[in-house]
């Protein structure tokens, strides 16, 4: 787990979401489904402790939350929703993306086919729902509970205009960069944008630091997301827990690919047509679209990229002026996010 964060905040999170799924009892293989997706079950459905993945969107919205106000607990359910409107995602996305593993573990759709799969991640998309609506709980007024929702329900609609685009992408060899930046804000950064809005807007009213936790979390979510974009080529399945080269496979258009597309010589071009002209990449063919990134330096310029990304939401961070032991747990959190190799 994330070493920047406690463990009891960890918990208190994990302890909402066990709460929001077990209020479900039937079918209960189901719900067993998004258990075994969230890290509390086996292949064969037997409880156990497995890796949850980061769970980094709902701790910056707990974070963003406590910076404001001094307290966490308010923000459990918004901060709840958000986990599983990421982990929907993820469900319906290794469908999309026909990824066999994640989180070092086979994918839902691999075990338990793809109908299934994507009735637990619709499942787990309402439950999202279900679980903002807890905050009617925690002394929250109405209003403040349907701008919630209405935030997160506009999110998820903007996530899957990101997803359309990111498959569309697949079959095109011309994408900009300004496309791919649009592409990645809406199926990656708007979501961790409203994590921390989402935090913002439950603990004050004051519109300027609202809009500068809009930007810290929407670069945050840009930075996040090149990194991502780093990690699946240069980083091994080992510390992933994703298949390594599973980008270049499915011929995504992730930044340091258009970098090497707009980059190479005439004869390069040529060779990328052709593999790019193949219904499926061999492991060569892979091997050497990396080997051309390596001669362009598209690792670099992804990691400058993000970094000019960081250095504005962190520009917007500071400008909110927080109290120092606040505002470090959030630097500690972002700056694990920026340098992650998993
Ligand atoms: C993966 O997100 C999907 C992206 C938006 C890049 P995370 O890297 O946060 O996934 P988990 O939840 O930690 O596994
Ligand atoms: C992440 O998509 C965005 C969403 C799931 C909405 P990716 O396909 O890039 O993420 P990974 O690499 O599978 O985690
Ligand atoms: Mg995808
Ligand atoms: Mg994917």
């Amino acid at each position: 787990m994330v070493e920047a964060v406690d463990n009891s905040l960890m918990e208190l999170l994990e302890k909402e979401i066990i709460e929001i799924l077990d209020a479900r009892t039937s079918p209960k293989t189901l719900y067993d489904y998004m258990r075994y997706h969230l890290g509390w079950m086996d292949e064969n459905l037997k409880p156990i402790d497995l890796y949850r993945g980061k769970r980094f969107r709902p701790i910056l919205c707990l974070l963003v939350y406590y910076s404001l106000s001094g307290v966490y607990d308010k923000a459990l359910p918004a901060a709840a929703a958000i986990e599983l409107i990421h982990n929907f995602s993820l469900i319906h996305d290794d469908i999309e993306d026909r990824d066999e593993e994640r989180r070092h573990r086979p994918t839902v759709w691999k075990i338990w086919g793809d109908a299934q799969a994507i009735n637990a991640g619709d499942g787990m998309h309402v439950l999202a729902n279900l679980a903002a609506l807890r905050l009617r709980d925690m002394i929250v007024t109405d209003s403040k509970v349907l701008e919630i929702l209405g935030i997160l329900n506009e999110t998820v609609m903007v996530l899957c205009e990101g997803q359309y685009l990111d498959i569309s992408f697949e079959t095109r060899r011309d994408v900009t960069s300004a496309e791919y930046l649009d592409m990645i804000y809406r199926k990656t950064a708007a979501l961790i944008e409203s994590a921390v809005i989402s935090g913002a807007i439950l603990a004050t009213e004051d519109k300027a630091v609202i809009e500068d936790f809009r930007i810290f979390g929407r670069d945050l979510g840009m930075a996040f997301q090149i990194r991502d974009d780093i990690i699946g080529t240069w980083c091994d399945t080992e510390s992933t827990g994703k298949p390594q080269g599973s980008d270049i496979e499915n011929k995504k258009k992730t930044l340091p690919v258009i970098y090497t597309f707009e980059n190479c010589s005439q004869d390069e071009r040529s060779k990328l047509d052709e593999i790019y002209d193949k219904a499926a990449l061999s492991r060569a063919d892979v091997d050497y679209v990396i080997r051309l990134m390596d001669s362009k330096s598209a690792y670099d310029y992804a990691v400058k990229t993000a970094a000019s990304y960081e250095k504005n939401a962190l520009a917007a961070l500071k400008r909110i002026n927080l109290a120092s032991e606040a505002e470090e747990k959030i630097l500690a959190l972002t700056d694990f996010l920026i340098k992650r190799d998993y």
